[in-house]
């Protein structure tokens, strides 16, 4: 358990709290490209870390995320028209560039200067792998994208879904390592499902890497052999888990890259970049944004009690909850903890090891940062950045092998 401090170090993500500190010396996922698909199309509000932004993309193609309320008297630039390279609100006509600059203040007297004096909020974005991608901290400090294997995909083997989640990140990020639960929340729905019913607790362990931490689990396996799954932990709160996103895909070469990103501090985005090296068909995409609607909101959800079937779950199913995607029953699990989970009144066990290790890893960055130092795997220097090979892995060794000798195989740069 933690305690109630330590709780909210680790959940406010506001500006100022020394979460969202540690949040704003990254990269962030901001929205789908295809939320901007084309210039000047209608701008979006996007709501990060507690701020309240609007995304646009300017008639070259560029694209601004901007404070939502105009720099003149606050009426929110959603409503804005996006024409001529700016984003001009409707009161007065004040518009604005993607850097924040004023470049017109037509309600002013002609010749009027007022509006060079001034500077919007505006954040830095970059598109990769049909993802906007966002930095929010001091501009001193603005690392590099590190590349990890989707910066260099084709778009036709990429396939990024979003879905909201109504509970602060940490809940969701916290189920990416905590292997035990697999053996039962998702039951009928992964692939592996046999092997991880044969061992329910498995063996546990966290080792600490350059790009956060390596939670792995070994579990007994048929003929004397085990199976090891490894998934990385990656700063600020990204994450590759095993296997293929759902049951319905038979190809194991599809791997999904997660970034969990507080839209404030009982709210979250769960990104998913699908990839594989050969291209999506269309109805595959079609299978894999299904338990999403038009609004990035799961089918199943708190409001329906996510659709849970008792009589399925008498006969057929350990939840009753049949997910196109696992993230459906992690959904059911996390947000039902409640919007900030209490962390104080838990009761951690030895199924919980990889979850200790990943909490103490984060209140240690918010350490770093409050003393002045760079959180883990800020990488500032592009020729240190490549991480392409970032695997989450699963095998069946001989029992008693060492889980570390898959990484003496497939070289060192897993991370
Ligand atoms: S409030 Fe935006 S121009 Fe006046």
């Amino acid at each position: 358990m933690l305690s109630q401090k330590e709780n909210d170090l680790l959940t406010r993500v506001g500006p100022c709290t020394p979460m969202g500190e540690v949040m704003r010396r990254y990269w962030l996922p901001a929205l789908l490209a295809e939320e901007i698909p084309a210039p000047d199309c209608p701008p979006v509000r996007v709501r990060l870390l507690g701020e309240d932004l609007v995304a646009f993309r300017d008639s070259q193609g560029r694209i601004g995320l901007l404070a939502e309320h105009c720099a003149h008297r606050g009426t929110s630039l959603f409503f804005g028209r996006n024409e001529d390279c700016g984003l001009r609100c409707i009161y007065h006509g004040w518009k604005y560039d993607v850097d924040g600059n004023v470049l017109e203040t037509p309600a002013e007297p002609a010749g009027s200067e007022f509006g060079k004096k001034l500077r919007h909020v505006a954040y830095p974005c970059q598109e990769v792998a049909g993802m906007i991608f966002c930095y929010m901290g001091p501009t001193e400090k603005q690392p590099v994208l590190p590349r990890y294997e989707w910066a260099s995909l084709a778009p036709d083997t990429i396939c990024p879904v979003k879905s909201y989640l109504e509970c602060n990140y940490l809940q969701g990020i916290e189920g990416d390592f905590d292997s035990s639960h697999t053996s039962f929340l998702h039951n009928n729905s992964i692939r592996d499902m046999e092997r991880l019913k044969r061992d329910g607790a498995p063996v546990l362990e966290a080792e600490s890497t350059g790009y956060g931490m390596r939670a792995v689990s070994i579990r007994k396996a048929e003929g004397e052999r085990i199976y090891v799954r490894t998934s990385p932990y990656i700063m600020p709160s990204f994450s590759i888990v095993p296997g293929p996103p759902t049951a319905k895909f038979e190809d194991d070469d599809i791997r999904g890259f997660r970034f969990w990103v507080p839209i404030d501090d009982t709210t979250s985005w769960l990104y998913i970049l699908n990839m594989r090296r050969k291209s999506f068909a269309a109805e595959e995409r079609q299978t894999l944004r299904s338990w999403v609607d038009s609004d990035y909101r799961r089918i199943r959800n708190a409001a329906n009690d996510y659709l849970q079937d008792r009589e399925r779950q008498r006969t057929a199913s350990f939840t009753g909850i049949d997910a196109v995607n696992p993230a459906e029953q992690d959904g059911c699990a996390t947000e039902s903890m409640g919007a900030i989970c209490d962390r104080s009144r838990e009761h951690l066990g030895y199924s919980d090891v990889t979850i200790i290790a990943l909490r103490k890893m984060l209140l240690r960055a918010v350490s770093d940062v409050a003393e002045g130092k760079d959180p883990p795997h800020v990488i500032r220097d592009l020729r240190e950045s490549d991480f392409s090979r970032l695997r989450s892995i699963k095998r069946l060794l001989p029992a008693g092998m060492a889980w570390q000798q898959i990484f003496e195989e497939i070289g060192p740069n897993d991370g």
